[in-house]
């Protein structure tokens, strides 16, 4: 199967030799070539130029030419934060919050974590594989060509192994990189446990299982006053580097108290929330982006939007040449939404992101925040052609403009449009 695409009015993202990531001041050039042709044969990147150097077609077998007039050609986004395996929607909690209770309220009465996890523990793997199968193919439609998933919604080990399992079987079903991550601390779960008692049971039990079966890429914790302490996320990391594990880690959503530099200092590959941010955290994520080994920030505004919390300070980040990235964060509490393109219009309105800098932080950037540079997050030669297409559009700006809009028009993946 061969395809030319001609007369596209922006090639997004597109290298000779790509970089693993974009750094805060680089993010804004993001490279984009006007006016371009790109070639894809059997799934594959071939070939990329401008329309004014296009050598002409001399083999027409089998070749399939679409004109692009006006339209962008982008990398599938790059998804690194969800939890897309959940047993229920938590809509009811969503109308208690329009009734007037916070989130934090509603956790604090069972709700939350709590009332996911209870759902989880008794749905079988199969039902929730098919659940997550099509959350899978939904997120796929509206463009997204690499994701991480996270378990967490389980709060026992049996039902967290459950939820690895769902994420293995999506690995082997789909083609596109997918990250699992061992969600070992996210609640506390009802009974007699404590935050230190449920981090000991999971290093002690989960952990090692988890390890030995090779079910995760990452461990995280929710470390967050009345979740998990520096202590306990401080523990879990450690030991689950002793077992080759790396960490990217739910932070700073509603509390700033050190956890970031703990993360940054663990060698975690990503912080990710960071709603409330303190200069020291700046100055930790700093130090690490100018060592060369950065931690990348990841913001999440879909969970700002729908939780009507802070947004992530960016603009702050970037100023301080830290890598950022931008990730759904899709669940059924603060974020029930798998659309990154949704994600990127809240960062240009809403975190005053740049477009260009939008795009890094949603495609090479969430590949590099998940670590798979080499399969995602860029167009070049030699790569799957997982790609968009949009609408026509005045520019990238146009992304955000139209913000009632859908500006994917078509999704690719492995050249098959979706
Ligand atoms: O990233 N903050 C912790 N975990 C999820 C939401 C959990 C939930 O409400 O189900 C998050 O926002
Ligand atoms: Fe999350």
């Amino acid at each position: 199967m061969r395809m030319l695409w001609k007369n596209i009015k922006g090639l997004v993202g597109v290298y000779d030799t790509p970089p693993l990531y974009l750094k805060g001041g680089e993010m804004r050039s993001l490279p984009v070539l006007e006016q371009a042709w790109l070639a894809i044969e059997d799934g594959v990147v071939v070939d990329f130029g401008s329309m004014e150097e296009f050598p002409g077609i001399t083999d027409w077998s089998g070749l399939e030419v679409m004109d692009c007039e006006g339209k962008y050609v982008l990398p599938a986004w790059c998804d690194s934060h969800t939890h897309l395996v959940f047993a229920a929607s938590r809509s009811g909690e969503f109308l208690s919050r329009l009734e007037g209770k916070s989130y934090q309220e509603i956790a604090a009465e069972g709700g939350g974590i709590l009332n996911s996890a209870r759902a989880l523990q008794s749905m079988s793997e199969l039902d929730l594989l098919a659940d997550a199968r099509n959350r899978l193919m939904q997120a796929m439609r509206t463009g997204t060509g690499s994701i991480e998933i996270k378990s967490g919604y389980g709060l026992t080990t049996e039902a967290e192994l459950k939820m690895l399992r769902v994420i293995d079987a999506l690995k082997s079903e789909f083609s596109i990189p997918i990250k699992a991550t061992f969600l070992a601390c996210h609640a506390v779960p009802e009974g007699d446990w404590t935050a230190a008692s449920w981090t000991a049971r999971m290093v002690e039990d989960a952990l090692p299982a988890v390890a030995k079966e090779g079910l995760a890429d990452y461990v995280d914790a929710f470390c967050e006053k009345g979740y998990f302490g520096l202590a306990e996320t401080q523990s879990l990391l450690e030991a689950s580097l002793l077992l080759g594990l790396k960490a990217k880690v739910h932070v700073n959503q509603f509390n700033a108290f050190g956890g970031v530099k703990l993360c940054v200092d663990a060698k975690a590959v990503s912080v990710d929330h960071l709603e409330e941010l303190e200069a020291e955290d700046i100055d930790a994520l700093k130090k690490a982006a100018a060592s060369g080994h950065p931690t990348f920030a990841t913001a999440l505004p879909g969970c700002s939007y729908f939780l009507g919390i802070p947004y992530t300070p960016v603009l702050e980040l970037m100023k301080a040449d830290v890598p950022v990235a931008l990730a759904t964060d899709f669940n059924p509490g603060s974020a029930p939404s798998s659309n990154m393109s949704r994600v990127v219009q809240l960062a240009i309105l809403k975190m005053k992101m740049h477009p260009l800098e939008a795009i890094a932080a949603a495609t090479i950037n969430g590949a590099a925040a998940m670590e798979c540079s080499e399969q995602a997050g860029v167009i070049a030669r030699g790569r799957a052609a997982n790609v968009l297409l949009t609408r026509p559009m005045n520019g990238l700006e146009d992304l955000a403009y139209g913000f009632g809009e859908e500006p994917v028009e078509k999704v690719f993946i492995d050249g098959e449009s979706l």
